[in-house]
C-alpha cells in the first residue's frame, strides 16, 4: 500500500497487468513498429513515471532476455520516484523468476540514486529521486511507462502541465502507455500531439491506453484520433 492509500499495483494480477500495459503494449509495440519500418534502434530510451517496487524495470529486463528481443538493442532506462520504497519492503517481493532476475532486482534497488548504473550488460538505469513535476528532462525518450497513482488520488499528475514536462524529450514515434483510460487524460494527450488508442485490458481492467506521439504516425499506422472509437 502506498502513502496515498492506493496499492502500487492492481490487486487483479500485478505482474500480468504490468506485462500487458507496459511491456507488450509499450516496449514491444515500439520495437515492432520500428521493425516494420526496417529499423532496429541501437538504444531504446525508456522513461518511467513512478519506479515504485521496480516491477516494470524487472519486466523490461525479462523482455530483454527473451529470444524475440533484438540482441543488439540496449536499454537506457530512467525512472523517477518521489518516495523510494524501504529495503524491508522490496526485499520481500518475489517477482524474480530466476537467480539472474533476482540478482538484477537486488542490484537495481541497491544502485545509487541520480547516477547511471548498469544492473546488467546492455541495461543502464538512472533512478531519479525527485518529484516528477520538478524534473528537468534531457535526452530522448522512446517509450514512456506512465505509472503513477490514479487521477482520483494524484490529479496533479494527470494534467496538461505534467504531460507537458515530457514533450521536449519525445520523438515522432514515442509510445506512452498507462493503465488509466480516463477521457480527460486522453484529451490532454491528444491536445499535446499524441494519437490515442484504447486497448483491451487484462484482469480487472477492462481497458488500457496507448498513445503515440507525433501527428505523422497516422500515416505510418493508419490510426488517427478521428478513426478511433473512444
Ligand atoms: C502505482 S505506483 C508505481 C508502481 C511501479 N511502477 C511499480 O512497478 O511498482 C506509483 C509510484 O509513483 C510514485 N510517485 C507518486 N507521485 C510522484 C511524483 N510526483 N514524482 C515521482 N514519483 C511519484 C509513488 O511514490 C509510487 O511509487
Amino acid at each position: 500500500m502506498g502513502p496515498l492509500g492506493e496499492t502500487y499495483h492492481s490487486t487483479g494480477g500485478a505482474i500480468e497487468e504490468s506485462q500487458h500495459v507496459y511491456i507488450d503494449s509499450g516496449l514491444r509495440y515500439y520495437l515492432e513498429s520500428r521493425k516494420e519500418e526496417g529499423l532496429v534502434p541501437a538504444v531504446v530510451n525508456i522513461f518511467e513515471l513512478g519506479l515504485g517496487t521496480g516491477l516494470n524495470v524487472l519486466l523490461t529486463y525479462r523482455e530483454m532476455l527473451k529470444d524475440h528481443f533484438p540482441g543488439s538493442v540496449q536499454i537506457f532506462y530512467r525512472a523517477v520516484e518521489i518516495n523510494p520504497l524501504e529495503s524491508g519492503i522490496w526485499e520481500k517481493l518475489d517477482y524474480a523468476r530466476s537467480e539472474k532476475e533476482n540478482d538484477f532486482f537486488r542490484k537495481m534497488h541497491r544502485s545509487p540514486w541520480n547516477e547511471p548504473f548498469d544492473p546488467a550488460p546492455g541495461f543502464t538505469l538512472i533512478k531519479l529521486r525527485n518529484n516528477f513535476l520538478d524534473c528537468t528532462f534531457k535526452g530522448p525518450v522512446n517509450v514512456v511507462y506512465y505509472d503513477v497513482f490514479s487521477p482520483a488520488v494524484q490529479p496533479e499528475l494527470w494534467t496538461s502541465q505534467a504531460v507537458g514536462k515530457l514533450i521536449p524529450s519525445l520523438s515522432g514515434n514515442t509510445v506512452l502507455t498507462t493503465y488509466c483510460c480516463k477521457g480527460s487524460f486522453k484529451q490532454i494527450l491528444r491536445d499535446k500531439g499524441f494519437i490515442t488508442q484504447r486497448l483491451p485490458g487484462t484482469g480487472k481492467k477492462r481497458h488500457i491506453l496507448r498513445a503515440v506521439y507525433g501527428l505523422h504516425n497516422s500515416l505510418i499506422t493508419g490510426v488517427s484520433n478521428a478513426s478511433i472509437a473512444k
